[in-house]
C-alpha cells in the first residue's frame, strides 16, 4: 500500500491533518521535521541557525530516502522539501501527494505565534507572500489538494479520505 505524503507551504495544516488522517485510516503518522530533529537531536531552527540550510535541505533528503523505501505511512513533509527534485521522485515513487494549501492571511494566523519556523522571521507577512511567491507551482505536482483556509481539520480529513476512496487506494 502507497504512503500519503502531504505537501504544501507552512501553516497549511500538514502536520495537524496528517496525524488525524493517520488516525482515522490506521495508518502510522510520521512527519519530516520530526525524524530530522530525532536523527540530529537538534530542532530545526537549530539546524538552521548553526549550519544553514544547506545543511537542513540533506538532512532532509537524508529522511526522504529512508520513508521512501517504506509502505503504508502518512507522511506530512516540511514546506521545502519538494526544492530538491530527487525528493519530489523518492517521494511519488510509491505516494500519493496530496496538497494542503491556504491563503496568505490564514498562514499568517496560524504561525505569528510560532517560534519554530527560521525562514519566517522579520517582516512576517512579507517572508510569506515572498517564499510562496518564489515557489509558486511547486505543490501543485500533487494529484489531489484542499483549501484548508476556511474549514475544520476533521473536514480536510474527510476530503482527502473521500478522495482516496473514490481513486480506490483503499
Ligand atoms: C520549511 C518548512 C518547515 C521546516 C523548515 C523549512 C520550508 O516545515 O521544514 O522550517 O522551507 O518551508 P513546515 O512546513 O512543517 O512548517
Amino acid at each position: 500500500m502507497k504512503n500519503i505524503v502531504l505537501i504544501g507551504f507552512m501553516g497549511t495544516g500538514k502536520t495537524a491533518v496528517g496525524r488525524r488522517l493517520a488516525g482515522r485510516l490506521k495508518m502510522e503518522f510520521i512527519d519530516t521535521d520530526t525524524e530530522i530533529e530525532k536523527a540530529t537531536g537538534k530542532t530545526v531552527t537549530q539546524i538552521f541557525e548553526k549550519y544553514g540550510p544547506v545543511r537542513f535541505r540533506s538532512e532532509e533528503n537524508l529522511v526522504v530516502e529512508k520513508l521512501a523505501k517504506r509502505e503504508g505511512l502518512v507522511i506530512s513533509t516540511g514546506g521545502g522539501i519538494l526544492l530538491n527534485s530527487e525528493n519530489l521522485k523518492l517521494l511519488k515513487n510509491n505516494g500519493v501527494l496530496i496538497a494542503l494549501k491556504a491563503e496568505p492571511e490564514v498562514i499568517y494566523q496560524r504561525v505569528k505565534n510560532k517560534k519554530s519556523r527560521p525562514l519566517l522571521k522579520g517582516n512576517l507577512m512579507g517572508s510569506i507572500l515572498k517564499l510562496l511567491q518564489e515557489r509558486e507551482g511547486i505543490y501543485n505536482v500533487a494529484e489531489f489538494s484542499v483549501d484548508t483556509s476556511r474549514i475544520t481539520q476533521d473536514a480536510v480529513v474527510d476530503k482527502i479520505h473521500n478522495y482516496l476512496l473514490e481513486r480506490k487506494y483503499f
